[in-house]
């Protein structure tokens, strides 16, 4: 999907961006940010060291991922976005990332990325209601990244991690559906998207259980949450 950045104040215009799922091939682009300990300093992952650790992150960690982006500039992947959904009763929550490579900082890429993962991820997965991201209180570039994208911060987790030889404190800054354009859209495809899963639960259900699963459905007991949309 494309996605036009905002006029950029340190140049004439910011590129415009697509989001694409990654391919083994985007390896030594994958290395050009994951390779450099300042895009790493303030994020959960280590760098790698190598093209085989890139390779490898791309193979075990990104393509299983149920959403991680690249962002590409003129078809080129300079950074990646992902938002990844919760299970269970947290189902309604996704944890968002995003990392680019340096010579694109400063280019507005990373508030237009952010909002187009955060639309892209309620179009894929009707139940998620709030993207998440957990940003370290130092990291002044990320947190003003995600209020540009429309991102709330709702408090600050004191002492949440232990990693890279330092306590972190954490704000959790969060997007709420609805927030994004197009939201009369997406809440449209996720009613359909909600509909055919009951249905597809409901052709799996044995027969003579229909009738009791129909008075007391899914659907039925989360039509105010279905309506909302
Ligand atoms: C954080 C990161 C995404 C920011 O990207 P970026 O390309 O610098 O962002 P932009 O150019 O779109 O800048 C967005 C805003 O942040 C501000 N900003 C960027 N870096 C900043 C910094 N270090 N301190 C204060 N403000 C900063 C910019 O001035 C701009 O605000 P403005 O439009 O009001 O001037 C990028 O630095 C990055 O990939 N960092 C490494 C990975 C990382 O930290 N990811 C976040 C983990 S949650």
């Amino acid at each position: 999907m494309a996605a036009a950045a905002p006029p950029s104040k340190k140049g004439p215009a910011a590129p415009e961006i697509t989001l694409r799922p990654f391919q083994l091939s985007d390896v030594d682009y994958l290395l050009a940010w994951m390779g450099d300990d300042r895009v790493s300093h303030y994020t959960a992952w280590d760098t790698l060291a190598s093209r085989e650790e890139a390779l490898d992150y791309l193979k075990n960690t990104i393509l299983p991922h149920p959403c991680f982006r690249a962002v590409c500039v003129g078809g080129r992947p300079v950074g990646y976005v992902s938002v990844r959904p919760r299970t269970g009763t947290k189902r309604c929550r996704g944890r968002g990332s995003c990392s680019f490579a340096r010579e694109y900082w400063g280019r507005e890429i990373a508030p237009a990325a952010v909002r187009a993962m955060a639309a892209e991820a309620f179009r894929e997965f009707p139940e998620l209601e709030r993207v998440e991201a957990l940003v370290d209180v130092e990291n002044a570039g990320a947190h003003r990244v995600m209020e540009k994208a429309g991102f709330v911060r709702e408090g600050v987790h004191r002492r949440f991690y232990v990693r890279k030889g330092r306590l972190w404190d954490m704000s959790k800054d969060t997007y709420i559906e609805g927030q994004v354009e197009g939201t009369r859209a997406i809440a449209g495809s996720k009613k359909l998207a909600t509909k055919n899963l009951e249905e597809q639960s409901m052709a799996k259900t044995k027969p003579w259980n229909r009738d009791r699963r129909s008075k007391h459905n899914w659907q039925h007991r989360r039509d105010p949450w279905i309506e909302k949309a």
